[in-house]
């Protein structure tokens, strides 16, 4: 018998059946078997075969992937290898950017070439415009931004051209490029004021504050603290393997539809407070609490279940420390420096404090995740709540789009179209309507 190998005894029938065992890079990390076989196990001939159950894919590998590495109980996180710590120290967004989407970082001509690409691509069609101003003026910036990165499939009609390496690359372009600018105009929308446009001469990062900040000034010049901060934030929100607005991403765009559409569905995912919505739920949560003598009090209504959960914290991966939390604590204190602390942090710590003391947390193993302190930052740097998914989706379309293009690059790629174990009722005849109860 191969060493590596998985026996299974079928009780039903006494039939053993040998499986093979497949490694990724750690063998001690991601052993898998093919779900297909174990279709081979079967009660009698006419069955269909045992199936794997697993709502929310808590223990299913939905890919092999070459992109990021994270190990939840040791709190590591690797963008194609480099420690996140180490990119959040030594890169910037788009450097780190051209690395998710390549593999390797680049050299000086390559980076000069994709930025000069991506600052090309930040202007938007007028019409867009037009589009934004037919939102409501409290419309929330990520239902907006679903709508524009939507309909970017309507403007850029090629996009459906996904086989094709060098149509595949432009789009990819717009999209990474034309999100800050659709998130701004939004922004501006939303607070009634006319749209600034994109300036070539400035960041990534400060083009896009230029965009959401710049008055009657002649040139916008962004404070360089809070345009490293934000550039931060944004690497380290930029890639998270197979979180849900990926897989959504990745299911989407299984059907071969264009990347605007799938990264339109990924919005969409990541706009719920149970993955990028929550931030903007902490910050409610903060405001709620309001003082921090009452934060023993709200930790006792979430263990009792009547206060809901407790925004930022607990991931399905990490049951350590998120290694993004730790960056964005310290950060936090370097924009406080610039813009007045946010009173809330305080309350953030005590929660964090008392949280991590308790048996209910420890033996769940509780831990703040990335968006525990990002919105505290945030906030601090003036934006409104509603602001904070539509800054985390400009971040990780990145991801979005190296896990489009590894997708449609993989041999194994397939429609997503899961099984589902039946429970309802067996075969009946219709009933007419005066014999019903
Ligand atoms: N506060 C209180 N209890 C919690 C929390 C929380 N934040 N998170 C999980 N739990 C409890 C659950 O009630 C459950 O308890 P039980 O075993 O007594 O029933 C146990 O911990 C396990 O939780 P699950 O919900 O099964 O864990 P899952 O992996 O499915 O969920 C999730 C992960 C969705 C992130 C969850 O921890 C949560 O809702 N956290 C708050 C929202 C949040 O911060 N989301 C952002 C995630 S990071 C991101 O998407 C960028």
């Amino acid at each position: 018998m191969a060493a590596d190998t998985l026996t299974i005894t079928d009780n039903r029938t006494g039939k053993s059946y040998e499986i093979p065992i497949q490694y990724g890079t750690y063998p001690g990390y991601g052993a898998t078997i093919n779900a297909m076989d174990l279709k081979q196990i079967k009660a009698t001939e006419q069955d269909f075969g045992l199936l794997t159950y697993d709502p929310g894919y808590t223990n299913t590998a939905s890919c092999r992937s070459s992109i990021t590495f994270l190990d939840g109980e040791e709190g590591i996180l690797r963008y194609r290898g480099y420690p996140i710590e180490q990119l959040a120290e030594k890169s910037t967004f788009l450097e780190t950017a051209y690395l998710i989407l390549n593999g390797e970082l680049p050299d000086s001509e390559q980076l000069q070439k994709w930025s000069r690409a991506i600052t090309e691509h930040t202007f938007v069609h007028e019409n867009i415009k037009k589009l934004i101003d037919g939102f409501h003026h409290d419309a929330h910036p990520m239902g907006t931004l679903v709508g524009t990165v939507g309909a970017l499939s309507t403007f850029y009609p090629d996009a459906k051209n996904i086989h094709d390496q060098e149509c595949r690359e432009l789009q990819i372009s717009r999209l990474i490029a034309k999100m800050p600018t659709l998130a701004a105009f939004a922004y501006r929308h939303s607070i009634g004021v006319p749209y600034a446009y994109p300036d070539e001469n400035l960041s990534f990062v400060g083009n896009f504050m230029n965009m959401l900040w710049k008055k009657s000034e002649l040139v916008y010049q962004p404070d360089p603290v809070l345009e490293k901060a934000i550039d931060v934030l944004f690497i380290l929100h930029a890639e998270h393997e197979q979180n849900c607005s990926t897989s959504s991403m990745r299911a989407v765009a299984s059907s071969y539809t264009d990347p605007f559409s799938a990264a339109s569905a990924a919005i969409g995912a990541l706009y719920g407070p149970l993955h990028g919505g929550a931030n903007e739920a902490v910050l409610r949560m903060l405001a709620e609490i309001g003082t921090v003598d009452r934060v023993p009090d709200y930790i006792k209504s979430v263990k009792e279940g009547t206060g809901g959960k407790l925004m930022g914290f607990g991931h399905r991966v990490y049951k350590s420390y998120d290694p993004r939390a730790k960056i964005c604590k310290k950060l936090a204190y370097d924009v406080f420096a610039v813009t007045g602390v946010n009173p809330l942090i305080d309350i953030a710590l005590e929660l964090e404090r008392i949280a991590l003391q308790d048996d209910y947390f420890i033996s769940r193993k509780l831990y703040p995740n990335v968006d525990f302190y990002s919105g505290l930052i945030y906030q601090a740097m003036g934006f409104p709540v509603g602001m904070f998914p539509v800054l985390f989706a400009i971040a990780r379309s990145v991801g979005w789009a190296a896990q489009w293009q590894e997708f449609l690059l993989d041999p194994d790629h397939k429609i997503a179209r899961p099984r589902q174990v039946y429970c309802g009722c067996k075969q009946r005849d219709y009933v007419a309507m005066d014999k019903r109860k």
